[in-house]
């Protein structure tokens, strides 16, 4: 994602140790008298820096960055139209915003299990709470949209695609996803037992020769128009 022509970028990269509903969000910039936490020289002259911060409520002044994107973020977020204009604020006019997120994950399956789709749909359903949303792929355009974004494009990717019993490294993907997810599946799901359950049929599900999994990637960008309302 380092595009030549852009001089500063913001992207979501991954989580902290110490509390998980924060992420590292990294600044790629040429700058070099930026405050930051961490700074690591990298390739071709660009600095990485890292800071702890709340998407949606980002802790850059506005207009600071040419590009700004994140991937498999809003998908989990409560407050969504939010974490997109804070992407939009801390964009600079004529910048670049880029979304990537996921619809159907989870829930596509054929033939479906009655029993495993049930406990599929009140896992999520009781997520939603948390603002978990396994649909949010289709909704990011109308998020951009709302955010006052030009020039929007929107590309449909095939993700998860499982035809078949799955392959071993994938299935150790989901294993891992599953027991990153455990203590929400417990609290959705009222017991350790249900959960342990749940994910056996879920792991035994893309075990199965005969069954289909799949899910669709979402990649929506936009401009930040002259007159943005952000
Ligand atoms: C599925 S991971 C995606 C990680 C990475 N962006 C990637 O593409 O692989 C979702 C990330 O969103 C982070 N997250 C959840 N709520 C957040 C929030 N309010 N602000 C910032 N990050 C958040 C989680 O900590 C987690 O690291």
């Amino acid at each position: 994602m380092l595009l030549p022509g852009y001089r500063s970028i913001w992207s979501l990269i991954c989580k902290t140790q110490e509390q998980s509903f924060r992420s590292v969000v990294a600044r790629v910039s040429f700058y070099e008298n930026w405050q930051q936490s961490v700074r690591t020289p990298s390739l071709l002259g660009w600095i990485l820096a890292v800071q702890i911060g709340d998407a949606q409520a980002l802790p850059f002044e506005s207009g600071s960055f040419d590009f700004v994107f994140c991937r498999f973020l809003m998908e989990y977020l409560p407050d969504k139209q939010r974490a997109v204009e804070e992407m939009v604020r801390i964009c600079r006019v004529g910048g670049k915003i880029l979304l990537q997120d996921l619809d159907g994950q989870l829930v596509w399956h054929s033939p479906e299990d009655p029993e495993l789709q049930q406990t599929i749909e009140r896992v999520a359903n009781r997520l939603a709470s948390t603002g978990f949303d396994p649909f949010v792929g289709r909704k990011l355009f109308n998020l951009c949209f709302e955010a006052g974004l030009a020039e929007i494009k929107v590309q449909i990717d095939p993700y998860h695609l499982y035809a078949g019993t799955i392959a071993e490294d994938q299935l150790d993907l989901w294993q891992t996803k599953l027991a990153i997810a455990k203590p929400q599946l417990e609290k959705a799901l009222g017991s350790d037992e249900a959960a342990v359950k749940y994910t056996e049929r879920f792991l035994g599900y893309l075990r199965r020769p005969d069954t289909l999994t799949y899910s669709c990637l979402f990649t929506v960008s936009g401009t930040k128009p002259a007159r943005s309302k952000i």
